[in-house]
């Protein structure tokens, strides 16, 4: 177990992005339903999101619920919409208590009503606290983020309130569902999976990847301490000769 005080000595990930996979198939190995792997994955979130403010992390990014996942079976979407309401439940006031801040990314057009009033109640419940944010990533997709930020430009131009050559790297980020968080430092794929998913595609640009073949259920503090002294271990370089 790699110790706290060894963690803080050296500069830590502003930004952890987490694509927390497998749980179905860890359910599965254990002769229980993908459901049960949903739910104890939702704690699971806690757990981590409860560490990595421990740590020190400025800003935890967790995905939830890609654009993609409604091509799943209705019954498997219709249980993983119900975990807005298990992750109050079960786990807003311990999380609130650590004094982190909730924020979810995503579209929210096709959520119903009663989970994106749970999310703005979250958002709002915990909006001063001043621990790590919490990004909860839901009905995200980056391709449809980008999209959205093209479309959102665009309409400034049109209306004359922004110039083309003004637009920058600061024009994009503004208006992402991300706006004001850092770029990612450390992504972190759970379950063996070695691929992005349509995740954070833009914020990911420089960031070092953490591929670990342990399940979203089964990966604990310990592993998230690994995974961050790892990351402490990498030369850094963005395109230059440092070190
Ligand atoms: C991740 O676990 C949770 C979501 C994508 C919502 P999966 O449901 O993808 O589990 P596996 O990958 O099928 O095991
Ligand atoms: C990525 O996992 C999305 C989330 C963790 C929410 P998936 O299980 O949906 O990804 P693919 O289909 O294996 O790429
Ligand atoms: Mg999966």
């Amino acid at each position: 177990m790699i110790r706290l005080e060894k963690l803080k000595k050296r500069e830590l990930p502003s930004h952890v992005a987490l694509i927390l996979d497998g749980n179905g198939r860890w359910a599965k190995r254990r002769g229980r339903n993908r459901q049960y792997g949903h739910r104890q994955g939702a704690l699971n979130v806690k757990t981590i999101a409860i560490e990595a403010n421990r740590i020190g992390i400025e800003v935890l990014s967790v995905y939830a619920f890609s654009t993609e996942n409604w091509k799943r079976p209705q019954k498997e979407i219709d249980f993983l919409m119900k975990m807005p309401k298990s992750f109050e439940e079960e786990s807003s006031d311990d999380i609130h208590d650590s004094d982190i801040r909730i924020v979810f990314s995503g579209r929210r057009d096709r959520i119903d009503h009663y989970n994106r009033g749970l999310m703005e109640k979250l958002e709002e419940r915990t909006k001063d606290n001043g621990g790590m944010i919490l990004n909860i990533c839901f009905d995200y997709g980056s391709r449809d983020e980008i999209v959205n930020v093209v479309k959102r430009v665009a309409k400034k131009v049109k209306k004359g309130s922004m110039s083309i050559d003004a637009i920058d790297e600061s024009t994009i980020e503004e208006h992402l569902y991300t706006k004001g968080l850092p770029s990612v430092d450390l992504l972190i794929r759970t379950s063996g999976e070695q691929r992005l998913s349509n995740y954070l595609l833009w914020q990911n640009a420089y960031a070092e990847f953490c591929f670990t073949k342990r399940p979203w259920p089964a990966f604990k503090e310990k592993h998230l301490r690994k995974a961050v002294y790892d990351y402490q271990n990498r030369n850094r370089r963005f395109g230059g000769l440092k070190g």
